[in-house]
């Protein structure tokens, strides 16, 4: 019988064979790059604002604390967006006439509030609570990063729940000081873990990892 295939046929196919795996495994590869990628979870991009508001003007160069402007953050779920009316303590005299406070100005004469686009969304199925992290010594840069070197606020962490759980699992690699908390320059000592022990206990830090915590 004539051979139906070359012998060369079967190198043919072995190399095809790596090619599709090659391909298929590749394509998975850049897929799972751009859902985690920047474009998708937008880390490190500021979003566009109806102000030029500066958290690095407003808080290292003013040394304001996050609690003048964030007020519900140690006692709510949420930290809460300062009302106009905070802004204007100060803005009705310096850069009153500004046009970059323009829009502050106009938002009092309205009594409109401004309309802050949300850099931290997480979806509706998730319950979060800022009280909770703050009260059990999880200080606001552990999960917001140096803001106070933002010109525009953009997130540094994913907030996926993979990243959540990765702290529920062993709070104490980045629980402090309760009395650091709102220290955005906080750096972590050499002792961490033996500290983060120490005050796991001392708070009563539980590690909630069950679906329910943030499933509810
Ligand atoms: C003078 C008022 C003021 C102070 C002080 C201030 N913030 Fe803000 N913050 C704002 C305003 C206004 C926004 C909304 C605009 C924006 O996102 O930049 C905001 C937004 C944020 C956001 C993003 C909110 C979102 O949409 O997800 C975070 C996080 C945040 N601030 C953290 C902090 C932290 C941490 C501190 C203290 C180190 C701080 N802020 C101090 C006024 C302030
Ligand atoms: C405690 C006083 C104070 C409060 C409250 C305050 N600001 Fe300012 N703001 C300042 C000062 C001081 C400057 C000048 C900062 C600089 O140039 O270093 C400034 C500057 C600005 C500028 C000009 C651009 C810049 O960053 O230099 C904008 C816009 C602005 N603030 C928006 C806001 C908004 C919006 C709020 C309310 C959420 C607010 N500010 C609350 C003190 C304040
Ligand atoms: C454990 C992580 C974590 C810590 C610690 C934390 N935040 Fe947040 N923050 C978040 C998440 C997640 C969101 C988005 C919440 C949502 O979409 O419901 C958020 C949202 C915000 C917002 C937008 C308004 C709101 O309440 O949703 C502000 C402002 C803010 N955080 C400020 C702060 C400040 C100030 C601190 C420190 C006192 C702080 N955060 C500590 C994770 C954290
Ligand atoms: C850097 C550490 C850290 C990160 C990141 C973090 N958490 Fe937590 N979370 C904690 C600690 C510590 C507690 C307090 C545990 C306890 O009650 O003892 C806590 C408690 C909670 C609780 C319990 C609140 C209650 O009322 O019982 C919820 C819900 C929660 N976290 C949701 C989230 C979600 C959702 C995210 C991600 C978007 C997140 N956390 C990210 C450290 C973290
Ligand atoms: C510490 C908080 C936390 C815990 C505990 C947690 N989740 Fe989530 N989960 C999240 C967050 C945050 C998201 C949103 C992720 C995103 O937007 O990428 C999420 C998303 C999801 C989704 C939607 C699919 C997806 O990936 O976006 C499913 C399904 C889910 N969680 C199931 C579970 C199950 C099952 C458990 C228990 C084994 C669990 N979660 C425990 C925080 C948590």
């Amino acid at each position: 019988m004539a051979q139906l295939f070359r012998p060369s046929s079967n190198t043919i196919a072995k190399v095809s064979i790596v090619a599709i795996l090659l391909l298929v495994g590749s394509t998975f590869a850049v897929a799972y790059i751009i859902d985690r990628g920047p474009w998708i979870t937008s880390v490190r991009i500021a979003p566009a604002q109806p102000i030029l508001f500066s958290h690095k003007h407003h808080v290292k160069d003013d040394g304001l604390d996050c609690r003048y402007c964030h007020t519900s953050v140690e006692t709510s779920s949420y930290a809460g967006l300062p009302p106009t009316e905070t802004c204007m303590t100060c803005h009705s005299q310096i850069w009153a006439n500004a046009l970059l406070t323009q829009p502050i100005r106009d938002s009092w004469a309205s009594g409109k509030s401004i309309e802050w686009t949300r850099v931290h969304d997480l979806p509706d199925f998730v319950y979060f609570n800022h009280s909770i992290h703050v009260n059990k010594g999880i200080g606001c840069s552990a999960c917001h990063g140096q803001v106070d070197e933002m010109p525009l606020m953009y997130k540094v962490n994913t907030l996926n729940m993979n990243w959540c759980i990765n702290c529920h699992r062993q709070p104490e690699q980045y629980i402090r000081p309760r009395s650091e908390v709102f220290n955005i320059d906080y750096v972590y000592p050499a002792n961490q873990l033996e500290l983060g022990r120490k005050l796991v206990k001392e708070y009563h830090v539980q590690s909630l990892t069950d679906c329910v915590t943030c499933h509810r």
